[in-house]
């Protein structure tokens, strides 16, 4: 029987400290605590983590500390390192950590390093070759334009980073196609050349219907250019069903092996990273790997007190659970890390969007937070109004990137900075009265309009802040995300590895046409969709 954490005594101890902390304001807590920025930051090489704009004391922050001793979280994060099948449900081990740094990794006794040497060495001698020019096409032309045809966990991670890193690309374009909707497609063809495009089939299972359409799009295309034969030279696949991708016609030595313990939302640093590499080439490609090192080694050593991705986890069950913060919104104030909530939207929602325990019983707390948010500064002109004046605790991760001194990089990273702290402070009715009796407002007029000018602010908030966007700074950012959600799924007794909620809506997809016309097995708002559907294809 799986304990739910309410059942412990440090979960009773972090209601009390909920209870003992309500009513009191952000503001409060700094004006009671001077050294609050030095007490509620860490720094991890020049990735700066700033937690004082946190619901939190220092009796909170040990109670929360003491709910992850009591979780037995460091027991957890040695059963991932040493390649247990923590992934219970699909028997399997979690180790994308093998795939950053060498190192001699196992999983379940079993030696991993090797293979995973081998396969990187294969992704750096193709990717070299293709910055080369030596990977030509039929019509022996360099090929010298990419096209990852994936989805989700074999899509999201390297579109994410090719576009965070566009400022590290060499002499290949890469273009990433993920919908089944042809309209993502034809776009991409429309400004290829078939003898220089090369396509990557990326799919763990290599079973994704939108993937496997997409790719059989893509091959009439190139058939149609360069005919059947051109097929070999213009696709490469990375999958863990090498069977199934060389069924579809791919060459074995282009057809990239993944492992099955390597989970799609975590596959990134994998082969899958293919389409990333053949953009940065490998030496970045390299270095967001030992990024994300930095962070794995930290997070294995450093104790939880003073471990970035523990207390980033702790913080998001003491919002989720303890503050009524049903979202997190993650802002980064960085153009190029506009997809990065897209990214982690899949990160943390298809992890730790569960409800039961291990043992199948109800989880009986809230578990992953609605992850939505976008780049700064737009969105403070689309959604920030909802988190001055709305009705909802929004917790927020806002992640700054300084940049070059220039004046456009500097109101950018001023805006950052402004936004968490305003959002926190708020404005109370006095200031707001004060400042239109100051604009030369009346009386009687200030203080009709006052009140909606009143932010209550206490938002919570943690800003995490780099120098510049590097292939290593990007690697433990990302990794930074991936152990915060090994943490949260610990401490509520999830599974963060698998996914089966999914299969549930592609079911019914593969389906629909036989279940037509059978109202017991399809429901009369979804016949009469389908029959709308069928009017409008006449
Ligand atoms: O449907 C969800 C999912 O299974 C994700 O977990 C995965 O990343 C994605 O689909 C794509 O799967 P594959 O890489 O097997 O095509």
């Amino acid at each position: 029987m799986t304990t739910s954490v309410t059942q412990l005594p440090a979960w009773h101890a972090l209601q009390h400290e909920q209870q003992r902390l309500d009513g009191q304001h952000l503001n409060q807590l700094f004006a009671q605590d001077p050294q609050r920025f030095e007490r509620f930051s860490l720094r991890l090489a020049d990735l700066l983590f700033d937690f004082s704009k946190q619901r939190i004391t220092q009796s909170s922050f040990d109670a929360l500390i003491a709910l992850a001793e009591a979780r037995d979280l460091p027991g957890a994060i040695r059963r991932m390192a040493q390649g247990e099948l923590i992934n219970h449900t699909e028997g399997r081990a979690a180790l994308h950590m093998a795939l950053r740094n060498g190192g001699t990794w196992q999983v379940a006794g079993q030696l991993v390093s090797d293979e995973v040497a081998h396969t990187q060495a294969r992704v750096r001698h193709f990717v070299d070759a293709l910055w080369a020019g030596e990977i030509r096409g039929a019509t022996g032309q360099p090929i010298r334009h990419v096209v990852n045809i994936g989805i989700g966990g074999s899509d999201l991670g390297p579109r994410m980073a090719a576009h965070a890193l566009h400022a590290y690309t060499g002499p290949v374009k890469v273009d990433f196609v993920a919908n089944v909707d042809p309209a993502e497609l034809r776009a991409v063809l429309a400004q290829a050349q078939p003898e220089q495009t090369l396509f990557i089939v990326s799919s763990k299972t290599f079973t994704t219907i939108e993937t496997l359409t997409n790719a059989q799009s893509a091959r009439t295309w190139l058939q149609a250019a360069l005919g059947e034969a051109a097929v070999a030279q213009h696709f490469a696949a990375v999958s863990n069903n090498v069977a199934a991708a060389s069924a579809f016609g791919i060459r074995p030595e282009r057809v990239f092996a993944m492992a099955e313990w390597v989970g799609g939302r975590y596959s990134m640093w994998s082969a899958i990273g293919l389409p990333l590499a053949c953009a940065i080439g490998m030496e970045h490609f390299q270095a967001l790997l030992a990024g994300a090192s930095d962070m794995d080694q930290h997070f294995m050593t450093a104790p939880l007190h003073a471990n970035m991705p523990v207390i980033m986890g702790l913080l998001g069950i003491w919002n989720t659970d303890f503050q009524d913060a049903p979202s997190l919104a993650v802002l980064p104030y960085s153009h190029v890390l506009g997809e990065l909530p897209a990214y982690l939207q899949q990160l943390e929602m298809e992890s730790n969007g569960k409800r039961v325990l291990a043992d199948g019983s109800p989880v009986g707390v809230h578990t992953s937070p609605i992850l939505w948010g976008g780049a700064g500064t737009v969105g403070q002109h689309a959604y920030h109004q909802l988190m001055y004046q709305g009705t909802r605790t929004v917790a927020t991760d806002f992640i700054v990137v300084v940049g070059a001194d220039d004046p456009a990089q500097r109101i950018l990273v001023d805006n950052a900075l402004a936004q968490s702290a305003a959002l926190m402070a708020g404005k109370d009715q006095a200031t707001a009265q004060a400042e239109l009796l100051a604009k030369g407002v009346s009386a009687s007029e200030a203080e009709r309009i006052a009140p909606h000018m009143v932010c209550p602010g206490n938002q919570p908030s943690t800003t995490l802040l780099m120098p510049q966007l590097t292939p290593r700074a990007l690697g433990r950012l990302v990794a930074l995300y991936e152990h915060k959600v090994y943490v949260q799924g610990c401490i509520w007794g999830i599974n963060s590895f698998d996914q089966y909620g999914v299969e549930l809506g592609k079911q019914m997809a593969r389906n629909i046409d036989a279940l037509r016309n059978d109202p017991a097995k399809l429901d009369a708002s979804t016949q009469g969709l389908m029959a709308a559907v069928d009017a409008c294809r006449c």
